[in-house]
């Protein structure tokens, strides 16, 4: 009967109705959308265990396999539009879980490859990025779920560090079981309330922040081992450092309210900037911090 009604159309109703964050199953073929498969969750499958899916954000994935032993290999690759591009791993290719962060809109496609016991198998799951519905290109929500389990562990590693920048707001979700909350000393956002555990409590970045000279930010439940790896930039000082020589000062830019892809596109065509170091080292947040300066939305 359960086989029936998966059968008889339910699927693409499954996929609309019932997508909720840790149901996102995908496996062997490719699945449009997010969409969970017709079959259990008995089989192997990827799963996103993050509850966002958007750009900038850190998207996880897990494997979920029953049958696994613990010497089983993993290997992930993704593609963006059929390119391996546009996203930025940020955890090794051969763990169990592994995170992404996508910058650019698109079809994305994250596989596994798994070899356990002389056999490989290969599992994907695939999705849509779409670009944010108002057509901006520089997101001013940045959601960073702290992850279930963290305990008074640090919430992220050096490698997961959240970027963000003045103007934007930092959307602190609490996945854990326990309470949270944000020690900081005012910089980048003011030191936080309590975080219920699925509460959110935003941080509006204020103030840039660097831990190396501001201090770090940290659970204020947990103590100073209990990290949170952030980091947050002006767009004006970066333009100032990065782009006044060869555009002006920023009140008189000759790149006034610069959109990030025309940033990006001069950034790989124009042989001035292509030659700057500097100009080529920036990440996508940093040019979306200095697009933000120049007024760019
Ligand atoms: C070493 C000099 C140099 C630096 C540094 C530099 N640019 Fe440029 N940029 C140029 C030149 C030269 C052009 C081409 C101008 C033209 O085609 O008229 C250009 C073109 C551009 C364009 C395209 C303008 C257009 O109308 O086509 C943008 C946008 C831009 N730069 C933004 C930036 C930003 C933002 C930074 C800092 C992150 C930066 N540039 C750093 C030299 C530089």
């Amino acid at each position: 009967m359960k086989d029936f009604v998966w059968r008889t159309g339910a699927i693409a109703l499954f996929g609309l109705t019932f997508i909720l964050p840790f149901q996102n199953c995908a496996k062997l073929s490719s699945l449009k959308g997010g969409e969970a498969s017709s079959s259990s969750h008995g089989v192997p499958h990827i799963m996103r265990t993050s509850s966002v899916e958007s750009l900038n954000t850190d998207i996880n994935f897990r494997v979920f396999d029953e049958r696994l032993s613990t010497s089983a290999l993993f290997n992930w690759t993704f593609k963006l539009d059929n390119v391996a591009s546009g996203c930025a791993p940020k955890t090794a290719s051969n763990a169990s879980t592994f995170i992404l962060n996508c910058s650019a809109p698109g079809s994305l496609k994250v596989t596994v490859e798994i070899t356990d016991a002389g056999v490989t198998q290969s599992l994907s799951y695939s999705t849509i990025l779409q670009t944010p519905s108002s057509g901006n290109e520089i997101p001013m929500d940045v959601v960073f779920e702290i992850p279930n389990g963290t305990g008074d562990a640090s919430w992220n590693t050096a490698a997961t560090r959240v970027e963000t920048f003045v103007g934007q707001k930092l959307k602190l979700k609490n996945m854990d079981s326990g309470n949270h909350q944000l020690h900081t000393n005012g910089k980048p956002c003011p030191h936080g309330n309590s975080i219920a555990p699925g509460a959110t409590v935003d941080c509006v970045i204020s103030q840039a922040y660097n831990p190396t000279a501001d201090g770090t930010v940290y659970d204020h439940d947990d103590g100073t081992t209990a990290r949170f790896n952030l980091i947050a930039y002006n767009g004006a000082t970066l333009y100032a450092q990065n782009c006044a020589g060869c555009h002006t000062a920023l009140a008189t830019s000759t790149v006034p309210m610069a959109k990030v892809s025309s940033i990006l596109a001069a950034r790989s065509s124009k042989p001035a900037m292509m030659g700057n170091a500097a100009v080529q080292a920036l990440t996508r947040r940093q040019i979306e911090a200095i697009s933000y300066a120049l007024g760019a939305r």
